[in-house]
């Protein structure tokens, strides 16, 4: 058997340095749970970063993908194949759900979040402007147009220069938003929840109030929902979710990714109206987007999400599992809503954290120096809750100097 450590020199031997290294290799998945190369067993809480909303293995996504590779597992976008539209129609479906007025929504298919924006990105250019608004603290991707849409310096400045005409304004500041926003404008550009920059949650008139200024300006109001959309929060989309917002918001596009096919890599950028018709043939392309094992797997995950109505589960387990890591005073804020959940420390211990927590059998993740985040199974069950409920004190005394902190 090939060990942890094994396995990690020849990571290190044989892939590109992008992420240091590794936590643990991981060899098996079934449910919430893993097991890494020397057997050790793990709660994932992190969900592959908000993406395994089914957990590992679940049956119904492994038959779909089964029976699709069985059937037809691969075509170029010269065809077109049945689960690709009824994907499509489905995501259009569920943006409708909350509107009065009739919206059409198409869509166009890619693998991955950052491909999601960059088909978005280059949608906007088609209206005739150039001029992007996003926030500080955004985070949209790695590839060069969603890096020139994200604000993170460190990320930024190593591949300058980057597409320009982009301006960040401060998160949550509609004021911010109102200076910047003009005729030139072609998209106001938010995350509903930031999920990279530690799960931060606008004030609730946030969202209704940036439609409200795009509108003003002719421009688009374009929601980036690759971390809070397919349930993530306890509804569909993070903006349909009255906990978030106060009033209907109906955003221009909503680009998805990450847990829509449950961990089968997909994105897909969704525009409604006019600007769902603003390619033309041959503006955008791509080999694999659309492709029919992918789109099985998201219409096996959504039919999954409504059957086991697990949209109200991940309300209800994450107000259960913010309560249960509230209860040690070491924890001095939550934030987040359902299974996007973000923990603030009184120390900046994260990263401890994160290892005290993995040394105790639970996966969790370092958003940033003093906020944990977890994003698990939206079918989280009650015993991986409870289970890590119990473990936790036992794992903030090991991260934290619990005299310093209550002292
Ligand atoms: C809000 C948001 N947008 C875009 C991305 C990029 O997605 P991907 O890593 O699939 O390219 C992420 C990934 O964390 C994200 O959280």
């Amino acid at each position: 058997m090939t060990t942890n450590a094994a396995w990690t020199e020849r990571y290190t031997g044989a892939l590109m340095n992008t992420f240091g290294p590794p936590k643990t290799v991981l060899v098996r998945g079934e449910g919430a749970h893993v097991w890494d190369a020397d057997g050790r067993e793990y709660v994932d809480l992190l969900g592959g970063i908000a993406v395994n909303a089914l957990g590992h293995g679940h049956p119904r996504l492994v038959a779909a993908v089964t029976e699709q590779l069985q059937t037809l597992g691969h075509i170029s976008n010269f065809f077109a194949s049945g689960p690709q539209i009824t994907l499509a129609e489905r995501l259009g479906g569920l943006l409708q759900a909350e509107r009065i007025e009739p919206v059409e929504t198409r869509v166009f298919f890619t693998n991955s979040g950052a491909e999601a924006n960059e088909a978005a990105f280059k949608l906007t250019r088609r209206t005739g402007r150039t001029k992007i608004v996003a926030t500080e603290g955004s985070f949209h991707g790695r590839t060069m147009g969603a890096l020139a849409l994200t604000s993170k310096l460190a990320y930024r400045e190593p591949f300058e220069p980057l597409p320009g005409d982009v301006v960040f304004v401060p998160y949550g500041d509609a004021a911010a938003l109102e200076a910047a926003v003009d005729r030139d404008t072609a998209a106001i550009l938010v995350e509903p929840v930031q999920g990279e920059a530690g799960v931060i949650v606008p004030p609730r008139d946030y969202l209704p109030t940036a439609q409200r200024i795009a509108h003003e300006n002719g421009a688009l109001l374009w929601l980036d929902e690759i971390q809070t959309g397919v349930g993530r929060t306890g509804t569909w989309f993070a903006h349909q979710n009255p906990a978030l917002v106060d009033a209907p918001v109906t955003p221009d596009i909503v680009t998805l990714a990450k847990g829509l096919a449950g961990g089968i890599p997909i994105g897909a950028c969704l525009a409604t109206h006019g600007a769902g018709k603003l390619f033309d043939p041959g503006n955008h392309g791509t080999t694999f987007g659309g492709n029919p094992v992918a789109a099985a797997a998201a219409l096996a995950v959504l039919d999954a999400i409504a059957e086991e109505d697990l949209l109200a589960h991940a309300s209800a387990q994450g107000a259960r599992l913010r309560a249960a890591a509230a209860a040690d005073s070491r924890v001095v804020e939550t934030r987040g809503e359902g299974l996007l959940v973000g923990l603030t420390l009184a120390e900046p211990r994260a990263a401890e954290v994160v290892t005290a927590a993995q040394d105790a059998g639970f996966l969790l993740n370092a958003a940033t120096p003093e906020r944990v985040r977890m994003a698990p199974p939206l079918n989280l069950a009650d015993a991986d809750l409870d289970a890590f409920a119990a473990a936790w004190p036992a794992i903030l005394d090991h991260a934290i100097d619990s005299a310093g902190v209550t002292s």
